[in-house]
């Protein structure tokens, strides 16, 4: 590239607009409001404005997004105005694409960890296509979300913004073809500089990642038994490359195993968020929807549109999100080769059930609760505290990246169903069992035969986990779409009930409190980020309003209540439902849902 072919660079006159305060997890919003003039440009030039120049100039970031409508030309955009701000070279994920999880571990990994951060196109798990919703994020060199401090320096510059830079609409490369390109840049002042933009294999730096952290012959050895069905739904989302270059190609499952792997801008019209309402096809394809399929799987499994959620099913069986870290945290050390020296300690979020903590609890090892919002695991993991954690919200992760990691999770249930197939794991719930329900079927009499022992359901290694450490019984509702103003005095309605009502029904409320957080790495205070109350059974009922909706207000209520293992088979594998109807209404009437939302059912119940 010579001087003569420079590509100059563009200043911009803007003015702030409204609103671009980055909620939960980065800037989300609707299409149409991104498409506004200026609306990305604005929020991408207040985010390198926010961070420290001699570190920005001359670096290496990452750029890439879930596929959703937008994402192509937004990644142009940033790349034309990284180049513009001086940075030195910009790593794109091959058509635009990288999951989140996947940014996280580029930026940690490639090349030895050069990469200083990095912007994700996405809106999660919110549905794409020109009217739905569009996102964007900013992630630092350890991977993970930016810190709050960090965003809120951002939304100021938002509200100051007088001007921009971008670099001429000749920077241009083609997303879909790997490799590098070179470009030189002429800087207002005169000043030319070198910039270049790598489209590099998506899934590539993460599956180097993965193949460290699992057992990947154990796992092949599983996938490949003829005896062994499994179905991973991809939603249309982003993790459809990584599923078919991970699970198929490397591992050896065969390609009838996926369901909806080709990524599509609006999710094939779908809301790409692994639950029990929105995963139809996988939550068919396991036997609970309403028509039982001739041949039902052993494992299921789904990822929301950026893949860093996760949902796991069994053959007509859901593993709740709080169950499902807790038991990952039970058999890792034994069942996942990276956490061989066992964990560092684990944490969950507030709303989160307690299962997690009896597990650290039986393992000597601590379990922080923090406030929702994956960024809060991030000190912890940073300052060596913790290797696992999970959040209701179907998130699962270690510390292996900075965000949650969908297709990781799937692996981790994988690795303990291989290792329990193996046999190898001396214990005696079985006979346990045997002796409270005979009859009731658990496998694992398997002989120590590698993973072509017995397999083990996903139902049974659940049912033994409650028979072991008790059941934390769980449900979420959700009321989508309520007027922010109702919302508010649900809250507020909740707040004043706090110190004045002592006991509901017949439950006895021990504390009630609004949850605040004070990290213990770095000392800074959450406040509000939940309202509480615990009652002296152990239960809780928890309320908060959601922070990732792009619309409205959601209000999500969570209800937990353990039942200990010696309360025996019939009431720890009780319907949830049933066994927390009693508890739901104590809910409903603290909070006066009905009457201030006027909504008689939840939108979602999970
Ligand atoms: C995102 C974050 C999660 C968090 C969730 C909460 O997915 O990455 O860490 O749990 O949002 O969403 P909510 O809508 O409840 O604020
Ligand atoms: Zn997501």
């Amino acid at each position: 590239m010579s001087k003569q072919d420079a590509v100059a660079v563009k200043h911009v006159d803007t003015k702030p607009i409204d609103g671009q305060k980055p909620g939960t997890s980065g800037l989300r919003k609707k299409v149409t409001v991104f498409q506004q003039e200026h609306y990305l440009e604005n929020f991408v030039q207040a985010t390198f404005d926010a961070l420290p120049g001699e570190k920005l100039s001359g670096s290496t970031l990452v750029v890439s997004g879930d596929g959703r409508y937008l994402t192509k030309p937004s990644v142009a955009t940033i790349v034309r105005m990284a180049a513009a701000n001086g940075v030195g070279k910009v790593w794109v994920g091959r058509g635009g694409l990288l999951s989140t999880p996947a940014v996280s571990a580029v930026i940690r990994t490639r090349s030895g960890g050069e990469a200083y951060g990095g912007f994700i196109l996405t809106a999660s798990h919110n549905p794409g296509g020109p009217h739905e919703d569009f996102g964007i994020k900013y992630n630092c060199d350890n991977g993970g979300p930016a810190p709050e401090k960090l965003t809120n320096a951002i939304y100021q510059n938002t509200t100051k913004i007088k001007e921009y830079w971008i670099a001429d609409e000749s920077l241009q490369v083609d997303l879909d073809k790997l490799g590098r390109t070179q470009f030189m840049v002429q800087h207002q002042d005169g000043k030319f500089g070198h910039f270049a933009v790598e489209v590099i294999d998506e899934v590539e730096d993460y599956l180097r990642l993965l193949r460290g952290i699992y057992d990947f012959n154990s796992l092949s050895h599983l996938l490949r038994r003829p005896d062994f069905k499994f179905t991973f739904d991809a939603m249309h989302g982003v993790a459809g490359p990584y599923a078919k270059r991970i699970f198929v190609k490397e591992l050896g499952a065969p390609e009838s195993s996926l369901l909806n792997c080709d990524p599509k801008e609006d999710f094939g019209g779908g809301h790409p968020d692994p639950n029990l309402t929105y995963a139809k096809a996988l939550v068919a394809a396991l036997g609970l929807g309403d028509k039982q399929p001739a041949e039902i799987p052993q494992f299921g499994a789904a990822c929301d549109g950026d893949a860093d959620r996760n949902m796991i099913l069994g053959s007509k069986f859901f593993v709740t999100p709080s169950d499902s870290v807790a038991i990952i945290a039970a058999y890792a050390k034994d069942a996942i080769p990276y956490f061989s020296k066992g964990l560092k300690g684990v944490a969950r979020s507030m709303p989160t059930s307690a299962a997690l903590d009896r597990v650290a609890e039986a393992k000597g090892i601590k379990c922080y609760e923090v406030p929702t919002g994956w960024k809060f695991f991030g000190n912890l993991m940073d300052d060596n505290r913790c290797s696992l954690c999970g959040e209701e919200s179907f998130g699962t992760g270690s510390d292996h990246v900075r965000e949650k990691d969908g297709l990781w999770a799937v692996l981790a249930w994988l690795s303990i169903l291989a290792f329990k197939a193996s046999g190898s794991r001396k214990e005696n719930l079985g006979d346990k069992l045997a002796k409270f329900a005979p009859g009731l079927h658990i496998g694992d009499k398997a002989k120590d035969s590698g993973s072509s022992g017995q397999l083990v359901s996903v139902e049974d290694i659940v049912k033994q986990h409650w028979m072991h450490y008790g059941r934390n019984f769980y449900t979420r509702y959700d009321y989508e779409g309520v007027e922010s103003g109702k919302a508010d005095k649900v809250i507020k309605t909740l707040l004043g009930k706090q110190g004045e009502i002592t006991q509901v029904r017949n439950f006895v409320i021990d504390k009630a409190d609004e949850f605040m957080y004070k990290d213990p790495v770095d000392g800074s205070v959450s406040e509000h980020q939940g309202v509480r109350f615990l009652f002296s059974d152990g239960s809780r009922v928890i309320f908060r309003l959601s922070g990732t909706g792009s619309s409205g207000a959601t209000i999500r209520m969570y209800v937990e209540q353990y039942v200990a293992p010696d309360a025996g088979p019939e009431k720890l594998f009780a319907d949830a439902a049933k066994a927390l109807q009693p508890l739901v209404n104590v809910a409903l009437t603290l909070s006066k849902m009905k009457e201030l939302t006027g909504r008689n059912e939840p939108t979602v119940i999970t």
